[in-house]
């Protein structure tokens, strides 16, 4: 599994499983499983996806060493707001049954988020996180998060895929040494981006699926990709993009798909 060095030297595995909509229990153990089998080793949850305990039943029962399997857990906004970032990671901590989590992040830039931020920096100096960073943040809210913080974030997790590719933001973070996440990598459940007749075009060429094409597009792009499925098949087929290239022109092709189509809400105006 191809790696992103953060600044900090921790190592994120490129491919992660996202779950967000993956319900508890069953549905959340099985795809984590499947995907631990097919040798993903990064799970990117949140306490707001409701998941979290099966998450971590998942890998405890996959028999992997827990220090092999790379687990981004985020604070959610109303504990944000309430000053209760450090509560929120105990609870997380206990939900999934272990004593550290390897990446945590601000889920959304709310009011409060200057205060959360220095209660996830004392948690990463106590060696309860191994890389703290957040989500869904804009320059502006990064300078904002600046003017009282003493560690820089390691990591932004932002909306990407080719009709929002978010690449302006994306090139701007990585010239600031923060690595990039890239979430709804396929479009969200809802946007019918695979049919697109470019990524057709692609996956006939490269005798691959276009899922896998958006996501071998991520990983050239130096980005981590957290795909969510909860199909066996999709799930394997999702992983298998670390043994074919595509070439500058192709990538180039993709990147001038960008529509700046949305699926998800704009940092700069929600109301959650
Ligand atoms: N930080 C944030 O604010 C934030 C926001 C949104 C998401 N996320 C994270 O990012 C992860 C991914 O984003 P997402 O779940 O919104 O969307 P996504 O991964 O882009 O797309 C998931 C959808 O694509 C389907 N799918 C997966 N693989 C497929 C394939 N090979 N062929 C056809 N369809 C396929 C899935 O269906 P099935 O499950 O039925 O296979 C599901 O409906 C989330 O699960 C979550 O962990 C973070």
């Amino acid at each position: 599994m191809k790696t992103i060095t953060l600044y900090n030297g921790v190592q994120v595995p490129q491919l992660g499983l996202g779950v967000f909509k993956a319900a508890q229990g069953e549905e959340t153990e099985d795809a984590v499983k499947w995907a631990l089998e097919a040798g993903y080793r990064h799970i990117d949850t949140a306490a707001v996806y409701g998941n979290e305990r099966s998450v971590g039943k998942a890998v405890r029962e996959s028999g992997i060493p827990r220090e092999d399997v790379f687990i981004t857990a985020k604070v959610w906004n109303s504990d944000i707001r309430a000053g209760r970032a450090e509560d929120a990671f105990f609870r997380t901590l206990d939900n999934l049954q272990t004593d550290y989590v390897d990446l945590y992040l601000l889920h959304w830039p709310v009011e409060g988020k200057e205060y959360a931020w220095s209660q996830l920096e004392d948690l990463y100096v106590q060696k309860r996180i191994r890389a703290i960073g957040v989500s869904n943040f804009h320059p502006q809210h990064l300078e904002e998060l600046m003017e009282q913080a003493r560690i820089k974030p390691m990591v932004d997790q932002l909306e990407s895929h080719p009709l929002m590719n978010n690449q302006e933001l994306i090139d701007y973070l990585q010239a600031n040494e923060i690595a990039v996440g890239a979430w709804s990598p396929l479009g969200g459940p809802q946007l019918p981006l695979l049919q697109h007749p470019v990524l057709l075009e692609l996956a006939e060429k490269y005798h691959r699926t276009p899922a896998q094409i958006v996501l071998r597009w991520d990983i050239q792009r130096n980005i981590f990709v957290i795909p969510k499925s909860t199909h066996r098949e999709r799930i394997i087929s999702n992983s298998e993009i670390f043994d074919f290239e595509l070439a500058e022109e192709d990538m180039e092709r993709i990147r001038s798909l960008d529509r700046n189509f949305r699926v998800g809400p704009d940092p700069d105006n929600f109301n959650f």
